[in-house]
This record gives C-alpha cells, structure tokens and sequence, in this order.
C-alpha cells in the first residue's frame, strides 16, 4: 500500500518551469509553446499535503506570481486562454463547494481548458444508485478527461480513485482527510504575506477534529524549520493524534489550548498567523450536536455578552486588538459566526484575499498537471 501510495505521488522533480515568458522590448510577455520545456512538478496526482517539498512550493508559487501578472495583461490572457484547447476538465464534487469548485473551473476556463462538471454527485450521480469510486472513475477515465478534480465525503476517496485513475486526480476535500490545494493557497497566502514559511508561530482554531484544512496546513508547514503551531478548540474537537504524531516525527513544535482564556492571554499575543475555522456541524454526531450547540449559541454574532466573546471560540474585534500589528488572520471560508463581520475591516485580515490567491495556485497547478501529460 505505501509504495502504491508513492508511486501515485510520484517522484519528487526537479524540473525546469515548462511555461516560458520571455519579456520582449515592448515589454509585452509572450508565453512560449508548453511543449518547449519540462514540467514543472512531475507528480501524477494531487493527494496530500505531505507529497511536496518546500522546492516545489516556491516553484509552484513563482509560477502563481507569474500568471497573476499574465491575467493583468491582455496579450498574455489571450495566449493563456487557448493554452490548453482541447482539454477538458471533469469536476465532479460529490459535497458542496463555492470557492474550491468555483476557482478550478475558473483557472481551467483561463488556461483554455473546458469544464464538465457536477456539483452534486452524492444525490445525482450513479453513487446514488451504489456505484463505487473506483468504478466511476473508471468509466470517467473512458470519457477522454485530461484532468479529474474531485471532492469526496469519505476519507481516503481520492487515493482510492487515483489508484485505478490513468488520468490525473485533484483531492479537493475528501471527508475528514485532506485538502491539499487550500493548504497550497494558504501556504502561498502566508509567504505573500509574511514572506517566510518558516520560524512562524501559527494559531489554529476551531474545529481541528473534522477540519481538513487545518490537517493539511499542519503537515505543509512541517517541512519547514523552527515553524510553532498553537492549536486551540473545544476538548472534543482537538487536532487528530495522526497529525500530531507527524508533527512530532518532523521536529515541529505545538502546544494544545482547550479554552478560548489561555488562548486569549498567551497564544493569540505571540501569533504571526492566527488561522480560524468554522465547527463543521455536518459532520458531528447527533449526540455531539448538543454539546457544541451551547457554544455556537453563545458565539453568534448578535450575541453582545462580554462573557460570551471571552469563554467562545471567536474571533472579535476584543481578540483582534490582543494580536500583534503584524499579525495575519485567516481562514478557508466559508466563515459562519466564528469571526465576527467587524474584524473583516481590520487590515490584518486576510481571509477575502487568500480565497482570491486559489485561483493563481489552482491554475498554476492545473499548467503543470497538463504540460506533464503533454510531455508523457
Ligand atoms: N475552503 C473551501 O474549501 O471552501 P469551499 O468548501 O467553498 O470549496
């Protein structure tokens, strides 16, 4: 099973950028023809956070930088928009998504690539009808796609996919596992922002248990030194022992909070990045429902108690003036009452920007996925 999963993986490369841009002296970019060069990552799928190495990120995120400022110039969006023709896209999502379903098909339209696409497979696919993951992307695979991007409910769902899959599959969210690309697009947020990756001390909160992109984010900044992760939630929705144990294998340090007071009077005061999440209550037990409605209760935002913003896991104005000046405050979003609307107008939030940031990761991603099938 490990080697298949490494295999799936690929290899670690050590290519040069497959999409040249050369600056002519009118200072237009030209994007040369893909198949001029190599890829710029050689893996076959997305799967996990922990497939990268901080070598491909910077590489990764040099190319986001770059197509951000191709989109900026109408000759260079041009050229980009038919990159790709003849590609299609199968974005299936089987869980409802705005930002990861939406930004993919956005960049793949950018790149020239066509989209086909279903939002609601769990309820209007054959899985309905029992049809396994396996055997639907097989069939799919018959479909002639050049990439499948796939959000799932069950955990393990895109390695199981990949495995029987010739072509190449995104994990955009399976279950309570992993969501590989939003820890790109943060981690390319926090590099934008603080222009590090490593000797960050991060805060994360929330819903640890079932947040996946807290587990992704997590493994990520492991791979880079002197990183310190602060994780703070309810005792029953703490960070998952997989993880920690991962953590600990990589020489990263974390501390464990499980009250929003030690949170607020040591953690949030030191943070460079605080990164919040909401309690994924679709996916906690009927019997846990209770137990963390009490505290969504006293979260909400109309609610005005002091008591309720110092004993809840929010995020308000009161604990955006304990953070530093420089501190960063993000989240995947969707946001629910977890940080209040106010802190949207503090400039250290960042949260609106880091959703933009997925559509240059996602394409750049999506061009070297494509350019290394060019080159197979
Ligand atoms: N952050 C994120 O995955 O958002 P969506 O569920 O809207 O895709």
């Amino acid at each position: 099973m490990a080697a298949q999963k490494a295999q799936l993986l690929g290899a670690v490369g050590g290519q040069t950028p497959q999409l040249k841009i050369s600056e002519a002296a009118s200072g237009r970019f030209f994007v040369a023809p893909a198949r001029e060069s190599r890829p710029l990552l050689n893996i076959p799928h997305v799967l996990n956070a922990q497939q990268f190495t901080p070598n491909q990120l910077e590489r990764l995120f040099l190319r986001a930088d770059e197509l951000r400022k191709m989109l900026a110039i109408p000759t260079s969006r041009r050229s980009l928009a038919s990159r790709y023709k003849g590609h299609q896209l199968c974005s299936l999502f089987y869980e409802p998504s705005t930002r990861t379903r939406l930004s993919f098909e956005q960049a793949a339209t950018k790149l020239g690539v066509g989209i086909v696409s279903t939002e609601n497979a769990r309820e209007f696919s054959s899985a309905a009808k029992g049809e396994t993951i396996e055997d639907s992307t097989r069939v799919i695979n018959e479909y002639d796609f050049s990439i499948i991007v796939l959000r799932h409910h069950e955990t393990g769902s895109a390695l199981r996919a990949a495995s029987v899959s010739n072509v190449p599959i995104i994990n955009a969210g399976d279950g309570m596992g992993e969501h590989p690309t939003q820890a790109l697009l943060d981690a390319y947020t926090i590099k934008r922002e603080k222009g590090r990756l490593d000797r960050l001390h991060v805060v994360m909160g929330g819903d640890l248990r079932h947040g996946r992109t807290v587990r992704s984010l997590a493994q990520l900044l492991s791979k880079y030194t002197k990183n310190h992760i602060s994780f703070v939630s309810m005792p029953g929705l703490k960070m998952q022992d997989d993880v920690l144990k991962i953590l600990r294998a990589q020489g990263t340090t974390f501390k464990e909070f499980f009250s929003m007071e030690d949170a607020r009077s040591i953690a949030l005061r030191d943070a460079d990045v605080v990164y919040w999440t909401r309690t994924q209550t679709e996916r906690l037990a009927e019997s846990e429902k209770d137990l963390f409605a009490q505290n969504t209760k006293l979260s909400s935002p109309n609610h005005k108690s002091t008591q309720a913003s110092v004993s809840s896991f929010v995020i308000d104005l009161k604990v955006a003036r304990l953070m530093k000046k420089d501190t960063i405050i993000m989240h995947p979003l969707p946001r629910v009452w977890e940080i209040t609307p106010e802190v949207d107008n503090d400039p250290r939030a960042k949260y609106f920007e880091q959703a933009g940031n997925g559509l240059y990761i996602r394409m750049a991603l999506l061009d070297t996925l494509l350019s290394r099938r060019m080159h197979l």
